[in-house]
């Protein structure tokens, strides 16, 4: 396998299923070689086994679900089928089934790949999982569960290659190093049901934006992506939106396979100079994400009363942009 990743060694979190997994395939077709993660964890980011979690899952579909993922954590777990999915194709891979949100976790993902390929210059953060909830019923576990494995499973791994690269550069040994994390169209816009996992995907994109302005000195561009396609967490909320062609000759759309080219682009040395953007990446299309800028303004020069605050505010949201719509809404 050869191609624009050749001699590069990439790190995907949660890449044991759906995008991470495509994402692997895709670095690796392109000649890198790949540490796979993936806790095997369920949808909801309990283990397989969890009781409690199984007792909720009634329906059929979940059912199916939970036998699947049982069957792949006998034979090894995700990250060790994928990891074997590119060697039986021709190509290198190492699976890591640590948490990602654990120091410990983190740490070990980083040396899996220096210590198993000598090197690291790409890292796509990836990894997460759902507890979608109205905001007047999430538990603070739910909340707690959701910020930690996105927010902080992408700041772990991002600090200790951060840490990796910051050293080669000081030893004079300047990484074409590359960051993509993984964002949502929820942390970009909202969406009804997924309070913690909005405010978790949003804080990836500002987490995104101080790591390209702090690392660029060191070599390390860092960029976001707000993918969308049919995984687990979205083939049965958005069945319709989601679904297969009917027949193989058809464009899957909504396949996960579509999101990794521009992964793996990103996450090459042919990127150079794209750093702190945002991307969303769906079917055959790739949007660039223009962030908060400011809009119409007024300035008095001196303290507003509070009814001439609100006068103005109003005036000037007749002049502004009207937000996009927040998901589920409307
Ligand atoms: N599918 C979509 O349309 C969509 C849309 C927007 C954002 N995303 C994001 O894309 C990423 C991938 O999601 P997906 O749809 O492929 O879901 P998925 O459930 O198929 O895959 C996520 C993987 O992460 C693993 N994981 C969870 N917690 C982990 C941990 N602590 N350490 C290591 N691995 C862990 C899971 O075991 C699972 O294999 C997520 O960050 C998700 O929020 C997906």
């Amino acid at each position: 396998m050869s191609g624009i990743c050749d001699g590069r060694v990439v790190v995907v979190t949660g890449a044991g299923r759906g995008l991470g997994r495509a994402h692997a395939l895709a670095f690796a077709a392109e000649g890198a070689r790949v540490v796979v993660n993936d806790l095997g964890v369920r949808l909801d980011g309990r283990h397989p086994d969890a009781r409690a979690d199984r007792d909720r899952t009634s329906a059929g579909a979940d059912r199916d679900r939970t036998s699947a993922e049982e069957g792949l954590m006998r034979q090894g777990g995700p990250a060790a089928q994928v990891a074997a999915e590119i060697r039986a194709a021709g190509g290198e891979a190492v699976a890591h089934a640590g948490d990602i949100a654990t120091t410990a976790g983190a740490a070990s993902l980083v040396s899996t790949a220096l210590e198993t390929y000598g090197r690291l210059d790409t890292l796509v953060n990836n990894a997460g999982f759902l507890r979608d909830r109205m905001l007047v019923n999430l538990d603070e576990d739910d909340w707690d569960a959701v910020l930690r494995v996105h927010l902080k499973g992408h700041f772990l791994p991002l600090r200790h290659a951060a840490a990796h690269w910051r050293a080669e550069s000081r030893a004079g040994r300047t990484p074409a190093a590359r960051v993509v994390n993984t964002s949502s169209g929820a942390g970009l816009l909202g969406s009804l049901g997924q309070a913690n996992y909005s405010a978790a995907k949003a804080g990836i994109v500002g987490l995104t934006l101080v790591a390209a302005a702090e690392l660029a000195r060191y070599g390390v561009q860092v960029n976001a992506i707000a993918p969308a396609a049919r995984t687990r967490m979205t083939e049965h909320t958005f069945a319709e939106t989601m679904a297969a062609p009917a027949t193989a000759a058809g464009f899957d759309a909504m396949s996960p396979a579509n999101v990794s080219p521009l992964v793996v682009w990103l996450g090459s040395a042919a990127a150079a100079g794209v750093t702190g953007r945002v991307f969303e990446a769906e079917a055959g299309r790739i949007t660039v994400m223009e962030g908060w800028h400011p809009g119409p303004t007024a300035d008095k020069g001196a303290r507003w009363s509070p009814a001439e605050a609100g006068e103005t505010v109003r005036r000037l949201l007749t002049e502004a942009r009207a937000p996009g719509r927040v998901y589920g809404t409307g």
